[in-house]
C-alpha cells in the first residue's frame, strides 16, 4: 500500500530541508505518493492568500503532511494547518546526539504540547488605544485528550510523565489544566509530577536528564521545547508532529531562517526526523527506526553543517544519510 504524503516546503530553508527529507523517504523500502502544495510568504505574494484552498485540499486529503517552515505568515498558516489535520497534541522531542556538541549531553526529553488552546486561541483585541487584551481558553476536553495522550506516549516509551502548569497564578484556566490532568491520571492510576513552569525552566537546564515526557499548555511546550532546543545543539536538530485522530502534519520546529536561507548550508536533520516521525506514525516503524539510526551516525561521525561547527551543506549531510540506509 502506498502512502499519499502532502510535501509543503514553504519559504526559506523549508525549500531546503524539505526536498532533503522527502530524498530519505525515496530511498526507503516503502511506497509513497507525493503531492507538492506551496503556502507562506512567497505564495501570499503572488496569489494574495498564504494558505491557498488547493493546499488545504491536498493536506486534507493526504495520509499525513510533510511541513517545512514559513516566514512572517507563519501564524496564518501553520496554526490553519494543525486544525485541518485535528491536531491536538504537538510532540517535540529534544535529545542530545553523541558527537554533537551540547550544553547538556544527557538530554533526552519528549514535550507533549497542547495544541488548540491556551493563549494561541487566537483570541486578541485591541479594546482602546494602547489597551490591549487577550483570552487564554482551556477546557476539560483539550486538557483531558492532551493528558491521555501523554500517558499513553510515556507508556510506550516507558518514561516518567511531569505535568507543566502554573496554576498558582493561572487559577481558573490553569486550574482547570491541572483539574483535568488530574482527573485522567486518578482514572488511569498514573504516578507523574506535576512542576511551575517557570521553575522547571530552570530545572530543565541544571538537570534536564531528570525528565522524560513533559506534558505542556501550549505557549509553555512552545517555549521549553525551544529551550531544550539550546541544551542538545540547536533548532537545527529537533523534528515534531502534529497528531490528530487520523490525519498528522510533521515538521522540524524551526522557522525559515532568513539569515541562512538560499546557501545551501541549512541543517536537514531536524527535517529528516520529522520524516522518520512520520513513518512510526504511518505504522512504518522499521523504516522510522533507520532513518534515525542513518541521522545518528552521520551526527557522530559527519559531515556536518555549520550550525553544528562543521562545514558541509544541506546535500552532503542528505547523501551521507541516504547512504546509510
Ligand atoms: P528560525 O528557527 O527560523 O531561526 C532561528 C536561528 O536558528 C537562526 O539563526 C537560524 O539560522 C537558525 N536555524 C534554524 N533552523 C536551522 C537549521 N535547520 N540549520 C541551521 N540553522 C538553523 O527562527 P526565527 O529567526 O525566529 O524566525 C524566522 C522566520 O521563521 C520568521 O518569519 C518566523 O515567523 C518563521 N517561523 C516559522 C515557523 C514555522 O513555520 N513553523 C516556526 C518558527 C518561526
Ligand atoms: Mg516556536
Amino acid at each position: 500500500m502506498s502512502h499519499e504524503i502532502a510535501v509543503l516546503p514553504g519559504d526559506g530553508i523549508g525549500r531546503e530541508v524539505t526536498p532533503a527529507a522527502v530524498d530519505v523517504l525515496d530511498a526507503l523500502d516503502v511506497e509513497f505518493g507525493f503531492a507538492d502544495c506551496e503556502a507562506g510568504d512567497a505564495v501570499a505574494e503572488e496569489q494574495g492568500t498564504p494558505l491557498p484552498e488547493e493546499t488545504v485540499e491536498t493536506v486534507r486529503e493526504a495520509d499525513a503532511t510533510l511541513f517545512g517552515a514559513v516566514g512572517e505568515t507563519a501564524a496564518d498558516v501553520i496554526l490553519p494547518l494543525r486544525d485541518v489535520v485535528g491536531s491536538y497534541a504537538n510532540v517535540r522531542p529534544a535529545r542530545a546526539y553523541p558527537g554533537v556538541d551540547a550544553l547538556q549531553p544527557e538530554t533526552d526529553l519528549v514535550f507533549v504540547r497542547e495544541n488548540t488552546e491556551g493563549v494561541y486561541s487566537g483570541i486578541e483585541n485591541e479594546i482602546a488605544p494602547g489597551v490591549t487584551t487577550l483570552t487564554r481558553v482551556v477546557t476539560d476536553d483539550a486538557s483531558r485528550r492532551i493528558a491521555e495522550f501523554a500517558f499513553d506516549y510515556a507508556e510506550e516509551r516507558g518514561s516518567d510523565v511531569t505535568v507543566a502548569h502554573k496554576s498558582n497564578v493561572m487559577r481558573v484556566t490553569d486550574g482547570q489544566y491541572l483539574e483535568s490532568v488530574r482527573a485522567v491520571g486518578d482514572e488511569r492510576g498514573e504516578e507523574y509530577d506535576e512542576a511551575l513552569m517557570d521553575a522547571l525552566a530552570m530545572h530543565l537546564v541544571l538537570r534536564p536528564e531528570e525528565y522524560d515526557v513533559v506534558c505542556c499548555p501550549n505557549l509553555a511546550g512552545d517555549v521549553l521545547s525551544d529551550l531544550a532546543a539550546g541544551l542538545v545543539g540547536g533548532l537545527g536538530l529537533l523534528p515534531s508532529a502534529n497528531v490528530g485522530d487520523d490525519n498528522a502534519l510533521f515538521e522540524p520546529v524551526h522557522g525559515s531562517a532568513p539569515d541562512i536561507a538560499g546557501q545551501g548550508v541549512a541543517n536537514p536533520a531536524a527535517a529528516i526526523l520529522s520524516a522518520a516521525m512520520l513513518l512510526e506514525w504511518l505504522g512504518e516503524d522499521e523504516a522510522g527506526e533507520q532513518v534515525r539510526t542513518a541521522v545518528e551516525g552521520v551526527l557522530s561521525d559527519g559531515p556536518r553543517t555549520p550550525d553544528l561547527g562543521g562545514d558541509a551543506s544541506t546535500d552532503d549531510v542528505t547523501e551521507a544519510v541516504v547512504d546509510r540506509l
